[in-house]
């Protein structure tokens, strides 16, 4: 089966081309800027092509916890948002710590057949931060990474030993780097607005020492490993003199930290509360140079759908998470690219080429010969973030009512069309 793209902006590695794009079965067999072909055919006028986006920290829920997600529904808004492939967290029900629950969400993501799902196997055993999970059995079961996250791994002998562990199996950590005796019950960041709001603030300091307990057992070690939702200015200066010494670390950042600020909490929304909390100016410029000079790799989402009822309760009593896959591009164009601190290339590479890279996965750039993972996006297109259209069960998101630019029209994973606006 063909598949022909006609007169789009096609953003590659070695720039944009104006033109047409040719899909054969799952691969991209030409790109020029005319190619005639009798096949299926999309219009692409007035759009950009770019690499399908690639979500390297997403919550599907399933199995366990379908009341805010499942596998279908999570699939369903990923390719809504133009994501073609997510890695999903180990914290469902049971924790995905073992070969059954990998093959289990392996053999869902095949039968729901929208995008490429990859579960990420909990580096603990119920995630319970003292002993090992069945690292090797979890691999051949097709894992591809690990992580305790919505935790850090307390331990710092037993983080050593996933590392060396992971490390041999070709694996990388994940690190939800946070000291939970430091946040001892802190909901938002520590603050002015957690003063003001009466709210228990968590410091930065709760999440920098993690970040710099991790990246110092990489360097010791040298091993890679991967910082998760980087929130703090401190945090971004850790990961840059680790860069800058040569220690083999990445790291992630997400959208509601290079927009929001903690000004946004004085209005109780408990969709607002997110682990790590958003920070205060400072932090989110400094994620915004972060992401600018390549100390921060790469834009994920941390999707993290909850139900109604996980949600319309106090705030303390409310579930950390924000509902980010339909909206991440939108949001990223429009607080990236329309303001000028990346451009849409290496925006495309946040999203796209560098999460492939950091896990070895097929895709991330549009090339001949490449895996046919395509996101078609109108640049132009205005619209209102309206939560009650998501296809995720997850409507707990802080961005409602927010006017962005980027919509995805397409969305194209192994040549076949899987989204369509
Ligand atoms: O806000 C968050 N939600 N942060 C996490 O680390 C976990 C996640 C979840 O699972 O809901
Ligand atoms: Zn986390
Ligand atoms: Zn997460």
């Amino acid at each position: 089966m063909k598949l022909l793209i006609k007169n789009g902006t096609i953003v590659t590695p070695k720039g944009e081309i104006k033109g047409d794009l040719l899909i054969d079965g799952k691969k991209i067999e030409k790109i020029a800027p005319s190619i005639d072909e009798k096949c299926k055919t999309i219009d692409a006028s007035g759009k950009h092509v770019l690499a399908g986006l690639i979500d390297m920290h997403v919550h599907l829920r399933e199995p366990g916890f379908e009341g805010k997600e499942d596998i279908e529904s999570g699939s369903k808004a990923a390719v809504a948002g133009g994501v073609t492939q997510v890695c999903c967290m180990p914290n469902t029900n049971p924790v995905c710590d073992n070969a059954v629950v990998a093959t289990y969400i392996k053999h869902r993501a095949d039968e729901v057949g929208l995008c490429k799902i990859h579960p990420v196997g909990a580096i603990t055993k119920g995630e319970n931060g003292e002993s090992l999970s069945d690292i090797g059995k979890m691999k051949s079961a097709g894992i591809i990474a690990l992580s305790d996250d919505g935790k850090s791994v307390e331990n710092s002998q037993i983080m050593r030993l996933a590392m060396e562990y992971a490390n041999d199996f070709g694996l990388k950590c994940l690190c939800h780097c946070e000291d939970k005796n430091l946040v001892d019950g802190g909901v938002v960041n520590e603050g002015y607005n957690s003063t003001l709001t009466g709210l228990k603030g968590s410091l930065r300091a709760a999440e920098d020492i993690m970040i710099a307990r991790d990246i110092a057992l990489s360097e010791s070690l040298d091993i890679p490993v991967h910082i998760c939702h980087v929130s703090t200015y401190s945090g971004v200066e850790i990961i840059k003199s680790a860069k800058a010494r040569g220690v083999k670390v990445t790291a992630e950042t997400c959208p509601h930290y290079f927009i929001l600020t903690d000004d946004i909490i004085t209005s109780y929304d408990t969709n607002t509360k997110v682990n790590p909390p958003v920070r205060e100016e400072k932090d989110k410029q400094a994620i915004i140079n972060g992401i600018k000079d390549g100390t921060l790799d790469c834009i994920v989402t941390d999707h993290a759908p909850h139900s109604i009822k996980d949600k319309q309760v106090e705030y303390n009593l409310a579930a950390f998470g924000i509902s980010g896959i339909e909206t991440s591009f939108a949001l990223s164009y429009t607080y990236l690219v329309k303001t000028g601190v990346l451009s849409l290339a290496e925006l495309s590479y946040k999203m796209s080429a560098a999460p492939a890279k950091i896990l070895g996965l097929e895709g991330g750039e549009l090339k001949e010969g490449g895996v046919a993972d395509i996101t078609i996006v109108d640049l132009n297109k205005k619209f209102v973030i309206d939560s009650n259209k998501f296809l995720s069960k997850g409507k707990n998101t802080p961005f409602n009512g927010f006017e962005v630019y980027g919509e995805v029209q397409y969305t194209i994973v192994d040549g076949a069309i899987k989204f369509k606006r």
